[in-house]
């Protein structure tokens, strides 16, 4: 079930301070910012060859990276995503395993317009994982 990991992503308080950090510093080609309001949050990537790095900052007080940099002020790694092959069949099949699906369970449309699904933390190590439809 479990494919490539597509990406880790790191909650950062200021985007574009980050992505200059890995476009000068680090030397890395960084995408556009791109706004995802239903997902509350502005991302960009950056291609590493074998997998991507995504930046996240928050947009608005109620998107839960604002709570993750509430408690990690400086930022720090949010979650990782592996894809699947079929979203719906790896959902049931980790829910019939008493894995928790966040939100309401439904896959929604992620930054690769894929769709995406969430699993809560304290079922995977303390680690939350993304699963997106490859
Ligand atoms: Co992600």
């Amino acid at each position: 079930m479990l494919g490539r990991l597509n990406h880790v992503a790191i909650a950062v308080p200021d985007i574009a301070a980050a992505s200059a950090l890995y476009r000068d510093t680090l030397g890395a080609t960084v995408t556009a910012p791109q706004q995802l309001p239903e997902h509350g949050v502005t991302v960009v990537f950056i291609d590493v060859g074998n997998t991507k790095i995504e930046l996240l900052e928050p947009v608005g007080e109620a998107s839960s990276i604002a709570g993750f940099l509430a408690k990690n002020p400086a930022g720090g790694m949010h979650h990782v995503c592996y894809e699947v092959d079929d979203i719906l069949a790896a959902r049931d099949r980790l829910k019939a395993a008493g894995a928790r699906v966040l939100g309401d369970g439904e896959p929604k449309i992620g930054a690769h317009g894929k769709p995406v699904l969430f699993l809560h933390p304290k079922d995977f190590q303390g680690t939350l994982v993304e699963l997106e439809q490859a």
